[in-house]
C-alpha cells in the first residue's frame, strides 16, 4: 500500500531542503506519496493562522510528516508552534542520534554514535506556572515530572535499543538536587531498566554527562533523560560530530510522527542556496525506519555518508563550494 506522509515546506531555508530531499527521496523510487500542508509563516500569509487545522487534519490521517523548520513570530498566540504540534499529538519521544560523518569540522573525526532520547511533553517545558511577582524581583516556574511521562519514555528507550541491536542506556538525570522531579524520574528509570536484563544500563548525573560527552563520547550508545536536560545535550552531541547541518530529529507519539531538522529556518543564508539539506535527509532515513523501510533507510545514510567522503558538492558549512541542490544531486546519485 503506498504511503502517504504530510509535507510542511516551511519558512527561510525551509522549502530549498524540502524540494533537495524529495529530489533523493524522488530518485531512490520509494512507494510514497506526499500530501502537502502549510505551517508557520507561509500559513499566515495563505490561511491566516500558523497551524491550519486542514494542516493538523492531514498530520493525523497520515499520522507521518516531514517537516522543514517554521518561524514562530513574536506575539504567535502560543510560545512555539513546534511545542504546539508536539504537544498536540502527544509526540513524547524526541529522538535525536548524533553519529560520526567523514570530512566534517568536528573535533571528533570518528567514533561518536549514539541518541539522545528526550522526554518532549513535561518536567521544565510545561506552559503552566510561569510567574514573576508584581514587583518584577521574583520568578517562579513550575517542573512537572510524572510517573506516567517518565515510564513511557525509558521504555521507549530500552525497546529502541532492543530493535536496533544497541547495547547500552544511560539514565540522565540530577536526582541528588531535584530530589522530587529528577528524583521520580530516576526510581521510575530503575524499575523500567531492571525489566531489561539483556541491556546494560547505567545512571550520570547531567553535568558529568556533559563532561564525559566531551571528552570520550564513544562510552555512550542510548542516553535517555527528561526534557531540558535533553534539550541541551542533544545540541551538545549536535556539535560534537559537525553542527546543526547534520543533526536530525524525530518526534514520536502513539498515534503520529513527525520528522525533522534540529536546525532552524537560518534567516541568515535563506534563499541562497546555502544550506546543507542532510540533516533534514537524515530525518528522512528515520522517517523510513519507522514506516517500515529500514533498507531504503539504510541506502539513503549510505548515499550521503559515500558523498561526504567523495567531498561531491558540498555546501559551505562542511568546506564545500557546491549548493543545496547540488550536493542533493550527488546524493541522489549514489542511492
Ligand atoms: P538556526 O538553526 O536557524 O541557525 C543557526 C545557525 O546555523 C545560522 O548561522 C544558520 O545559518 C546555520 N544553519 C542552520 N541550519 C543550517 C543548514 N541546514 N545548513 C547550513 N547552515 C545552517 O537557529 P536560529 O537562528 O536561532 O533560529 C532561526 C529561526 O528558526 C527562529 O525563528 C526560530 O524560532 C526557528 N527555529 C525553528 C525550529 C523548528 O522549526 N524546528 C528549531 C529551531 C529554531
Ligand atoms: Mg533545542
Amino acid at each position: 500500500m503506498t504511503q502517504t506522509i504530510t509535507v510542511i515546506r516551511g519558512d527561510g531555508i525551509g522549502p530549498e531542503i524540502m524540494d533537495a530531499t524529495l529530489h533523493v527521496l524522488g530518485a531512490m523510487n520509494l512507494d510514497l506519496h506526499y500530501e502537502e500542508a502549510d505551517a508557520g509563516l507561509v500559513a499566515l500569509e495563505k490561511h491566516g493562522e500558523l497551524l491550519p487545522a486542514q494542516t493538523m487534519e492531514s498530520i493525523r490521517r497520515t499520522r507521518v510528516a516531514l517537516k522543514s523548520p517554521l518561524t514562530t513570530p513574536v506575539g504567535g498566540g502560543f510560545s512555539s508552534i513546534n511545542v504546539e504540534l508536539r504537544r498536540q499529538f502527544d509526540l513524547y519521544a524526541n529522538v535525536r542520534p548524533a553519529i560520526s560523518f567523514p570530512n566534517t569540522k568536528s573535533r571528533f573525526a570518528s567514533g561518536v554514535d549514539l541518541i539522545t532520547i528526550r522526554e518532549n511533553t513535561e518536567g521544565s517545558y510545561i506552559s503552566e506556572g510561569q510567574e514573576v511577582s508584581a514587583d518584577g524581583e521574583t520568578a517562579v516556574s513550575i517542573t512537572r515530572i510524572t510517573r506516567t511521562g517518565s515510564e513511557r519514555i525509558v521504555r521507549y528507550a530500552f525497546e529502541l535499543a532492543r530493535s536496533t541491536g544497541r547495547k547500552k542506556v544511560t539514565i540522565v538525570h540530577k536526582a541528588n538536587i531535584l530530589k522530587s522531579t529528577s528524583g521520580l524520574f530516576l526510581k521510575v528509570a530503575r524499575e523500567v531498566a531492571a525489566q531489561y536484563p539483556d541491556i546494560e544500563a547505567n545512571e550520570m548525573i547531567v553535568d558529568n554527562t556533559c563532561m564525559q560527552l566531551v571528552m570520550s563520547p564513544e562510552q555512550f550508545d542510548i542516553i535517555v533523560t527528561t526534557n531540558l536536560f535533553g534539550d541541551i545535550i542533544s545540541d551538545l552531541c549536535a556539535g560534537l560530530v559537525g553542527g546543526l547541518g547534520l543533526a536530525p530529529g524525530a518526534n514520536i507519539g502513539k498515534d503520529a510522527a513527525i520528522f525533522e531538522a534540529v536546525h532552524g529556518t537560518a534567516p541568515d543564508i535563506a534563499g541562497q542556496g546555502k544550506a546543507n539539506p542532510c540533516a533534514l535527509l537524515l530525518a528522512a532515513a528515520q522517517m523510513l525506519d519507522h514506516i517500515g523501510k529500514p533498507d531504503d533507510a539504510t541506502r539513503l545514510r549510505k548515499a550521503i555518508v559515500a558523498t561526504l567522503e567523495a567531498k561531491d558538492s558540498l555546501t559551505g558549512d562542511l568546506g564545500g563550494s557546491g549548493n543545496t541542490m547540488s550536493f542533493a544531486k550527488a546524493i541522489a546519485s549514489r542511492v
